[in-house]
């Protein structure tokens, strides 16, 4: 099968398209045909070997996994005798985090990676669907407590996790701000934004607002700039970004508790818990993902740099070549 492949840690000129043995599924796995993945940040992160935690858990000087890609779509192509839920011919989608090989022809993931995809979702967006989307719900609903008529500011709103964010908020009644660059705020006001910053003019943590809940991809201001930003009951939740700034929020949060009302919380991902829940959200036409691309497979390297970039909107998809789907 074709897949992209890298050996050491890189820019993404490391990334090769190659020939590669195609995966036996074990008993407890399902292999499937990948049919769209999506690029996450974890992917740029493990293929620059970035943040140092990635070099401890995933190979020191090169590494572990040689194929990249975690948020897949695609049909189950053989099933292991364990495997209960799934069948050769299902429509799957799924987060194949700690395992990766998404981009590629083929995968290889266990089943409770996996979900149904409803006939009426491609497999673009499907593929743009599970990490992202389950921060979104994690970070908003079960670490953020959201409630209706609240102010929610999203920073670094832009592109995955912020598109399906104001999605999921708009359903609770809440005002929604977004901060993120210049380019991506005309889309943002399209999804649904009330409010747009652009954090290369504004401070949002210095202009005299506050917050009921802020959700933060970026965590890259110290954690007493969030805490002003908040309301006198706020809700911080941080997804992602600066580690040092989350080892901060990590060892101060309880402290800020202590003293004031405001909480510090981090989300660390459960994988496609929430997928079931996606699809009833799709399904009912109140979520849709943000698709940028999609790029060929042979074209990872390039959507890679996009990515890295940053100048991407929404979900960077990557539709494979060659599959008889329309
Ligand atoms: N908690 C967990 O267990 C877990 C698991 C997986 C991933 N993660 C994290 O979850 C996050 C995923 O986010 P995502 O998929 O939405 O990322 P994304 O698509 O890269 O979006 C991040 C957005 O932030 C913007 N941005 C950059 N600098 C900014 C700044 N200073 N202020 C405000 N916005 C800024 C970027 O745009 P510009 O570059 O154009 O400015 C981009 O639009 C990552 O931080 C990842 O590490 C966490």
């Amino acid at each position: 099968m074709k897949a992209i492949v890298y050996t050491k840690y890189g820019t993404p000129d490391v990334l090769e398209l190659k020939e590669v043995d195609k995966p036996i599924p074990k008993d407890d796995e399902v292999l499937i045909e990948v049919h769209a993945a999506s690029v996450n940040d974890w992917d740029w992160g493990l293929l620059r070997g970035t943040p140092f935690m990635n070099r401890l858990l995933f190979g020191f000087l090169k590494p572990k996994y040689k194929i990249l890609g975690s948020d897949i779509a695609g049909r189950v192509e053989a099933v292991g005798k364990n495997i209960k839920h799934f069948q050769p011919g299902d429509e799957v989608f799924g987060d194949l985090t700690g395992r990766w090989g998404g981009f590629a022809e083929y995968a290889c993931a266990r089943e409770n990676a996996l979900a149904l995809k409803p006939a009426s979702m491609t497999f673009d967006e499907a593929a743009a669907i599970p990490q992202a989307a389950m921060l979104a719900i994690q970070g908003l609903l079960d670490r953020g407590q959201i409630q209706s008529g609240q102010k929610l500011l999203i920073n670094g709103a832009g592109g995955g996790v912020g598109t399906f964010g104001v999605q999921i908020a708009k359903l609770y009644g809440v005002e929604v701000t977004g901060v993120d660059s210049s380019g991506k705020l005309d889309m943002m006001r399209s999804m649904g934004f009330d409010h747009v910053i652009d954090y290369k003019q504004e401070d949002f943590t210095k202009n005299g607002k506050s917050y009921d809940l802020i959700l933060d991809v970026k965590t890259n201001r110290s954690i007493f700039d969030y805490a002003r930003s908040l309301s006198h009951n706020g809700i911080y939740v941080t997804v992602g970004g600066s580690m040092a700034r989350i080892i901060q929020a990590l060892f101060l949060g309880p402290w800020i508790s202590l003293i004031s009302k405001k909480k510090i919380r981090v989300v660390a991902l459960k994988p496609n818990k929430d997928l079931a829940f996606m699809n009833e959200l799709f399904e009912a036409g109140k979520v849709k993902p943000v698709i940028d691309g999609p790029f060929k497979l042979s074209e990872v390297p390039e959507a890679m740099r996009y990515f890295g970039e940053g100048t991407h909107k929404g979900k960077v998809v990557i539709t494979l070549e060659d599959n008889n789907y329309t």
